[in-house]
């Protein structure tokens, strides 16, 4: 098992390249099962996902070119219409191949989830949508088996917000036949890049970035060109770590119109912020001060910068209030930063968090993605050493951190 050590105590100073957003990543490259032709991506993120997706769509008989940041797939061999349990489990977002199967092939085998530590995680949005749009689908053995000659358009609304049920959903639509709405559809910027390439390919989609998205089925879809949009939660995550240490930072190849309430917030604690064109530069100088969050879908505060925010927080000048409503677990964290020194009480899906003059570097333990990124932040503020151990979790989402880290300064570094 892998560690990261980081020497706390040194504000994070200089310039660093956002990466290709994993979240937009993980259903574009399922978009390759939608076509015979090849479909070429850039800025591709090196991250442990990406690599788990590719590995998914290979065993199906994709064909994927992988360069420097990018990754050319062809779906012209599809000749197995699986996803396999061991690959499924450890990675949810597989299920996004699930719609595209269904709408090119008329048929597939997709794992369950199941749980992962953030929640349960249910995936019932995605199938019912499938079912409306005609497929027949059995649940048995823990795989969900899904069969339909040729999909039809229908008028799906979600009665919870899903990010990857909308996904799922607008790739089975491109390919049916007839006209799909869907209603109540998650706005994320993802899924407007995941439109974006869709429409490159002959998709008609339109109302993607609104919770109405309406997509006429075509025929076939051909191959295209597709640019990963940046990292939101990357550029937000190194945007916290750089308040948290009272730093001065610049993101470069980001995008500021994609992180408004991440922005806003950071300013109430304090930050100088100033964004143009593709780069956002953070300035913070002090102790910051808390902000109450309340996490809900896009274009509210996201779910997935929460528990950074809960690193700066800990240290702020004052008590916070945080509410998390979209995951029923998503406070993992919080019994690592006590370990730091952090004063927080939780009660159901609300922290509450007040502020102390310092935390005192300790062993800690990730427990998955973003709870991995918060404990760097508090490794990165709090005085002396912080271990942290499975990083597994992080190396999933954040394309080589620790010399990302160390290029703006900070004192971090591995051990096998
Ligand atoms: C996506 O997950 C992201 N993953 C998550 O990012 C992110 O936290 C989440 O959206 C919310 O923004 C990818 O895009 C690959 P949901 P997703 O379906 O689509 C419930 C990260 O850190 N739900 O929007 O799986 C669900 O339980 C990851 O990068 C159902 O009940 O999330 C949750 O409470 C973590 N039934 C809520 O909806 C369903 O069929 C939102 O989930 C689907 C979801």
């Amino acid at each position: 098992m892998q560690k990261l050590a980081i020497q706390g105590g040194t504000p994070l100073r200089g310039e660093v390249r956002i990466s290709g957003a994993k979240n937009a990543a993980l259903p574009i490259m399922c978009a390759g099962l939608l076509t015979s032709d090849e479909l070429h991506l850039d800025n591709m993120p090196d991250l442990h996902d990406v690599a788990t997706m590719r590995k998914l769509l290979v065993q199906m008989g994709v064909a994927a070119a992988v360069e420097q940041g990018a990754v050319t797939l062809c779906g012209a061999k599809v000749d197995k219409l699986e996803a396999p349990y061991d690959m499924v489990k450890t990675m949810r977002a597989a299920v996004l191949v699930l719609g595209p199967l269904v709408a090119r092939f008329g048929e597939a085998r997709v794992s369950l989830p199941g749980g992962c530590a953030i929640g349960s995680r249910p995936v019932d949005l995605h199938i019912k949508g499938l079912q409306a749009m005609g497929a027949e689908i059995h649940i048995e053995h823990g795989y969900i088996h899904a069969q339909a000659k040729r999909l039809k358009g229908a008028r799906i609304f979600f009665d919870i917000v899903s990010v990857t049920g909308t996904e799922n959903l607008m790739m089975a639509a491109a390919l049916a036949d007839g006209v799909t709405v869907l209603e109540n559809a998650a706005r994320e910027p993802e899924v407007v890049d995941l439109a974006n390439c869709l429409r490159s390919m002959g998709a008609k989609i339109s109302g993607d970035g609104t919770d109405a998205i309406t997509v006429t089925g075509v025929e076939k879809l051909h191959g295209a060109s597709h640019r990963i949009m940046p990292d939101r939660i990357e550029s937000g995550t190194f945007l916290v770590a750089a308040a948290a240490t009272g730093g001065s930072i610049t993101l470069t190849d980001t995008r500021a119109d994609i992180l408004d309430t991440v922005l806003e917030k950071l300013t109430e604690a304090g930050a100088k912020i100033h964004a143009e064109g593709d780069r956002i530069h953070l300035e913070m100088n002090g102790r910051p001060r808390p902000v109450n969050l309340r996490t809900a879908p896009y274009p509210a505060f996201p779910t997935d910068m929460q528990a950074q925010f809960m690193a700066l927080n800990a240290v702020a000048q004052g008590s916070a209030m945080v509410v998390e409503t979209i995951f029923e677990n998503r406070f993992m964290h919080v019994q690592e930063l006590r370990r730091l020194g952090a004063q927080i009480d939780i009660e159901g899906n609300t922290c509450m968090v007040r502020g102390v003059g310092h935390l005192e570097g300790a062993a800690v333990m990730a427990t998955d993605l973003r709870a991995s990124a918060c404990l760097v932040i508090a490794g990165l503020v709090a005085q002396g050493e912080t271990v942290i151990d499975r990083i597994y979790h992080l190396d999933r989402g954040y394309e080589h951190i620790e010399a990302k880290l160390s290029q703006l300064g900070a004192n971090i570094r591995r051990i096998k």
